[in-house]
């Protein structure tokens, strides 16, 4: 492509990017695509000859759009979100045009800057203690693998990543029964293995439970087992529910446990003073981790790992072959050796331009928002005679069912929520998915998308009483 036709086709992309998110409200959140639908309009073999880009461009318009689900509908309540916003798009076009590949220092040298200052004004505006360094993954579940890679190594003196499991050492790892699958997938990589991740029993709330914490640690000792790691939650997915940090972090400072916190979601919440109970006792804290690229308005990928001990982390991945080694030693970070991958995408410059277009008020303004249209709703749903909360909602996320007089019995209630979810995604105004809380089948409703507004939110409430009631 030639730099006028990229100049031509860059003016065109955008003008459609500008008119897709003006108009992304009129796009069905949720497709009605079939499965194998799309790959039947792919042609099975390659283009042996280049296309015009008007072509390939029409087959995105034609075939690809109606095929995605549009998590930047204002009316996405699914999941938890995956939120863009207009710097933040901004920002990636000039990452994808600079294609720089930021593995180290001198690879890229002012995106390691920018990365190292960034991370810093994340931890002031969330408010972690003083103490913790930042680096930006791809995912929280690569973090929490980090984490655990790096707990392991740190209890076992470097010694695995040396020699393997040599001894017969059996390490296990605890989180809560609400906790992430992204904490048992890291188990199992770690070389830990899966039976060895104790899922500790939930409160009311769906918190983890110190007391029973605290029991499995001592009778995993008895066994003869070492704990390695505890995973507490700030927001589990199923229902934001908060595990009690202060009360973990007690027992783990006692039994020499590492702690690492996923808020994967939930953490961006931290921006508000008014949040920051949730955090309380981060000072037993070895590793944390949220998602700017869940709730931060920030485009995927972009999950902010904080560590209190970067040396440990540092020594569990450092490799430094002959081609990678450069002259400026201690002074600069090299980020390929913060985790897995070598090569890094120049993911800190979107989280710049978002910080600096919204600014700090900017970023609490609309956090505060969400949250109060949550909260609303929640107090229209606890009111409702025939819906009811299933959880609390210390946040924006609902976890809620249809509770008509005449249904007492549970398996049919979860069959009539499960039918009443198809129902409302089929429509395609709205998204909703589903979690189970005690065995109880629950819609699950998540007011995060960056441009909610509460007509989204009422809109949704009447779509679903009226969906339920008829
Ligand atoms: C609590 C929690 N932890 C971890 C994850 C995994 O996040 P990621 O997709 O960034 O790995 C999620 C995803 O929703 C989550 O809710």
């Amino acid at each position: 492509m030639k730099n006028d036709e990229f100049r031509k086709h860059a003016h065109e992309l955008v003008d459609w990017m500008a008119d897709y998110m003006e108009h992304v409200e009129s796009y069905a959140v949720k497709p009605t695509t079939k499965p194998r639908e799309i790959i039947h309009q792919l042609p099975g073999h390659p283009p042996a000859t280049g296309e015009p880009f008007a072509a390939i461009f029409e087959d995105f318009r034609e075939t690809i759009v109606p095929g995605m689900t549009h998590w930047q509908n204002p009316s996405f309540f699914a999941y938890f979100p995956a939120n863009t916003s207009g710097p933040s798009i901004l920002a990636e076009m000039l990452t994808a045009t600079l294609g720089a590949q930021c593995m180290s220092w001198a690879t890229s040298p002012a995106a390691t800057e920018l990365e190292e200052r960034v991370m810093e004004w994340l931890g002031e505006m969330i408010g972690l203690p003083a103490g913790f360094t930042g680096v930006i993954q791809d995912t929280a579940s690569t973090a929490t693998l980090c984490s655990i890679l790096t707990a392991r190594e740190a209890k076992s003196d470097y010694a695995i990543n040396s020699r393997g499991f040599s001894t017969d050492r059996r390490f296990t790892v605890y989180c809560s029964s609400e906790a992430h699958s992204s904490v048992e997938k890291a188990v199992k990589i770690a070389g830990i293995g899966k039976d060895q991740l104790r899922k500790i029993p939930v409160d009311t709330a769906y918190a983890m439970i110190p007391e029973a914490l605290e029991e499995a640690i001592g009778a995993d000792i008895a066994a003869g087992c070492t704990p390695l790691c505890v995973v507490a939650a700030i927001g589990t997915t199923g229902s934001t529910a908060i595990d009690p940090l202060r009360a973990i972090g007690a027992i783990c400072r006692k039994h020499g446990v590492w702690l690492h916190v996923d808020a994967a979601f939930a953490g961006t919440a931290l921006v508000l003073p008014e949040f920051r109970w949730m955090i309380e006792g981060m000072e037993a804290v070895d590793t944390f981790v949220f998602n700017p690229h869940k709730w931060m308005f920030t485009n995927f990928d972009c999950s902010a790992y904080f560590v209190k001990d970067r040396g440990a982390l540092i020594r569990t991945f450092e490799i430094l072959p002959e081609y990678l080694k450069t002259s400026e030693g201690e002074r600069v970070n090299n980020y390929r050796d913060w985790g897995i991958q070598l090569g890094r995408r120049f993911r800190a410059l979107k989280l710049w331009f978002v910080i600096r277009s919204f600014g700090v008020a900017g970023i609490q303004q609309k956090v505060r928002c969400h949250i109060e249209l949550a909260q609303g709703l929640a107090g229209k749903i606890r009111a409702a005679g025939d819906f009811e909360l299933l959880a609390p909602v210390p946040l924006n996320t609902i976890c809620f069912r249809y509770r008509p007089r005449r249904i007492a019995n549970e398996d049919e209630l979860n069959r009539l929520n499960a039918e009443l979810m198809e129902r409302l995604n089929k429509t395609g105004k709205i998204f909703l998915t589903h979690t189970k809380l005690n065995g109880r089948f629950a819609l699950r409703f998540v007011g995060a998308q960056t441009n909610v507004e509460e007509r989204h939110v009422q809109e949704a409430w009447e779509m679903i009483q009226r969906t339920a009631r008829t």
